[in-house]
């Protein structure tokens, strides 16, 4: 039972709205302003999966942050025929707290090989950030997956961007499935998706060329000058 619609994360329309919420069986995106939920149901599913709220693969279980939401306490996620053999959650605020855990572990080894060579090998800390996450998607991903990551974009330059699509159809093809929080035109623009957008109605679900990342990136780039013109006008 649900005690409160006024508290967190019940208070979310996207939240409250919530009751079926069926996932594409390649990838799946959620978009969507800031705090508008995004975040906090792919942590519940993650939970519901058996992954540390504080990302990583099923094996990490430090934490650094706050608690997670009770979410995943009222979710049920219900698995396909296939079994995921691999996974992975990324939060890109916690990434960070990820590789020295990895480094953390390694110092203490456990009998077998260190785990940032499931990595690569090079430590994620002595890499860019979009260099590291790059890793994580070509190393550590070994396809037949399911990998749950809150906006990558952060790291990414346009090309990176489109290297990682590139990566996540290899993946696709190799039976994993992915949900993606991104407000990133191009890393949703994955052709065999499903895109929710969370908002004050609820989730709704869009085509690629109806989201407002789409239009307003396209509108922006025909004519960068007119559109800040017209930006800095209706500021005067
Ligand atoms: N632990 C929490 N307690 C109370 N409110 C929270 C908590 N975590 C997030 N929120 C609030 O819930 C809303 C949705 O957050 P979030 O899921 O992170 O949004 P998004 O990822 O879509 O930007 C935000 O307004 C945020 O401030
Ligand atoms: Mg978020």
């Amino acid at each position: 039972m649900i005690d409160s619609f006024e508290r967190f994360p019940f208070c979310l329309p996207s939240v409250r709205a919530l009751d079926n919420l069926p996932l594409h069986p390649k990838v799946t995106y959620f978009i969507g302003e800031n705090g508008s939920g995004k975040s906090t149901l792919l942590e519940a599913i993650a939970v519901s999966l058996g992954f540390n709220a504080e990302g990583g693969g099923k094996n990490f279980s430090f934490g650094t942050r706050r608690s997670h939401s009770v979410l995943h306490e009222y979710l049920r996620v219900a698995k396909g025929f296939r079994r995921a053999r691999d996974g992975y959650f990324l939060r890109a605020e916690s990434f960070f707290n990820v590789a020295t855990e990895i480094e953390n572990l390694d110092k203490e080894p456990f009998g077998g090989p260190p785990i940032i060579n499931h990595y690569g090998g090079l430590s994620l800390h002595e890499q860019s950030h979009g260099e590291s996450f790059m890793a994580l998607l070509t190393k550590r991903f070994g396809g037949q997956g399911l990998y749950l990551l809150d906006e990558p974009e952060a790291a990414l330059s346009p090309q990176r961007q489109l290297a990682a699509l590139a990566r996540i159809h290899t993946l696709v093809e190799d039976d994993s499935q992915f949900i993606i929080a991104t407000h990133s035109p191009i890393l949703m623009a994955y052709p065999d998706a499903r895109i929710y957008q969370f908002g004050e109605d609820g989730i709704t679900e869009l085509q690629y060329r109806d989201t407002e990342h789409y239009q307003v990136t396209r509108a922006f780039l025909a004519n960068p000058e007119g559109m800040i013109r017209t930006l800095f006008d209706d500021k005067d």
